[in-house]
């Protein structure tokens, strides 16, 4: 199949790399020319384990290449995917669809037959049907199909989640495009990955329904994290012994400092939205984003709570700012109210993150960043542990508490047993632990 990829974004990038490994012909497209550069270059835009290799080989191949053509890499696709970005409309929290549109309408201009239009980007119901009104109103000569193909890839496990999905998720009722989609998806379903066909609106629905859910079952694993605290009891063991429940299932029941990311943030608050319009409001997830949102600058008090409630002039040492491993992204990242918080409070911040100090950086320009945990935890009156990389579940932990003022530690992901923590001298705050209460 030939497939082209508008848009190299993280979606568009791994996607396209991915299905032409599988032994399609790629092409991805965007308007950015210092980016495809970059990418021609073999520098990716993003950080994602694997990527650039899966990248290079594949363009070694020669199924996979680069363009700031649109008209030129729409040519001939049996598939053509939208993949560009849907950010959140400033103000009302609506999902912006003016790129989306935008390509809808260039790629339709640009068509040299009928074609399949695959929407993966993260669109609110109804946009597929509007995608496809577009397309018709460009092209009354050609037949074109609009379907809704939405990703549930995790930043940092894409090409895992891409290669080896619990399932994909296709809207369409076109005959064509269906018959399009099953052979593009043939290498993943012969490998018995569920392959589900489905009305468009529903496809898009399944998408905004997941992410809500995922984000439900966190923020409710969060708040009984903080009762823990309150009546005595350990969050780890309680999710340990509800997860156990296949109904209920053990995954996104570790208690923290709260979701960030690209997408459950954005998302949840667009899903609310849909509710709202349509005079349906999904009230479970309305509570989840805002208590979330303030979970995020409670955290910020939970460190000066360990600091003895004055973070007047103490140094923070902050381990991780991304919001989760293995990624440099910084969208909503629960150490960015964190830092504004213990800011705000006159601590002194310093902070060590493998990916994301570059990106952090600019977001957070008072904070001294350092070259690894120790640089950081040197004089340090609190260390605080943010996002749980595997090279933080190592620490050395005694020479670290040899090296701070004093041995504070907040950990925001409860990594540490608290009798290791204590054995190297620390005193400790976790989410949801009994020693979290018993010791503040
Ligand atoms: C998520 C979805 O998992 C993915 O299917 C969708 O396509 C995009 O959104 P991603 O944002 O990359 O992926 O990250 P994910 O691993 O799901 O984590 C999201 C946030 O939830 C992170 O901030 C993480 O730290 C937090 N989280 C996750 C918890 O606090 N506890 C958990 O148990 C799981």
């Amino acid at each position: 199949m030939k497939i082209t990829m508008i848009g190299t974004g993280y979606v568009g990038l791994v996607s396209g790399a991915c299905f032409a490994d599988f032994g399609h012909t790629v092409t991805c497209v965007d308007k950015d020319e210092s980016k495809i550069a970059a990418i021609r270059g073999g520098k990716m835009p993003i950080y994602e384990p694997g990527l650039d290799a899966l990248v290079a080989s594949n363009v070694a191949a020669k199924r996979l290449d680069f363009t700031t053509d649109l008209a030129e890499g729409v040519k001939g696709a049996d598939a053509i995917f939208i993949a560009v970005g849907t950010p959140s409309r400033r103000g009302d929290g609506h999902a912006d669809l003016t790129y989306v549109y935008a390509a809808a309408k260039e790629i339709a201009e640009a068509l040299d037959g009928p074609a399949v239009i695959v929407t993966k980007s993260t669109v609110p119901v109804g946009t597929g049907d509007e995608v496809e009104r577009i397309m018709r109103e460009a092209r009354p000569d050609l037949e074109v199909a609009a379907v809704s193909n939405p990703e549930f890839l995790r930043e940092g496990a894409a090409i895992g989640d891409f290669k080896r999905p619990d399932r994909i998720v296709v809207g369409t009722d076109d005959p064509r495009a269906t018959a399009v989609m099953r052979q593009i998806y043939r290498p993943l379903y012969l490998g018995e990955a569920p392959l589900i066909f489905t009305g468009r609106r529903t496809a898009e629905l399944i998408k905004y329904a997941a992410n809500a859910f995922l984000a439900t079952k966190i923020t409710f694993i969060n708040e009984i994290a903080d009762l823990c605290e309150a009546v005595g009891a350990e969050v780890k063991d309680v999710a340990r012994g509800i997860g156990l429940d296949n109904r209920i299932g053990s995954k996104f029941l570790h208690a923290g400092p709260g979701y960030g990311g690209s997408c459950f943030p954005k998302d949840t608050l667009a899903l609310i939205k849909t509710g709202q319009d349509f005079d349906s409001p999904i009230r479970i997830v309305e509570a989840v984003a805002q208590v979330n949102d303030t979970r995020k600058r409670a955290m910020g008090r939970k460190v000066i709570k360990a600091l003895g409630g004055d973070a007047r002039g103490k140094k923070v040492a902050i381990l991780g700012l991304t919001f989760k491993p293995n990624t440099d992204d910084m969208r909503d990242a629960p150490s960015l109210a964190i830092v504004q918080a213990l800011e705000d409070s006159g601590a002194d911040i310093c902070a060590y993150d493998p990916e994301g100090m570059e990106a952090a950086a600019s977001l957070m320009p008072r904070v001294k960043m350092m070259s690894d945990p120790y640089a950081a935890a040197e004089g340090a009156d609190v260390l605080v542990l943010v996002t749980e990389w595997d090279i933080f579940r190592a620490l050395d932990l005694k020479k670290i508490a040899g090296l701070m003022t004093a041995p504070v530690l907040v950990d925001l992901r409860n990594i540490y047993p608290a009798s290791e923590a204590a054995a190297a001298g620390f005193k400790l705050f976790r989410v949801g632990g009994v020693d979290a209460s018993s010791e503040m």
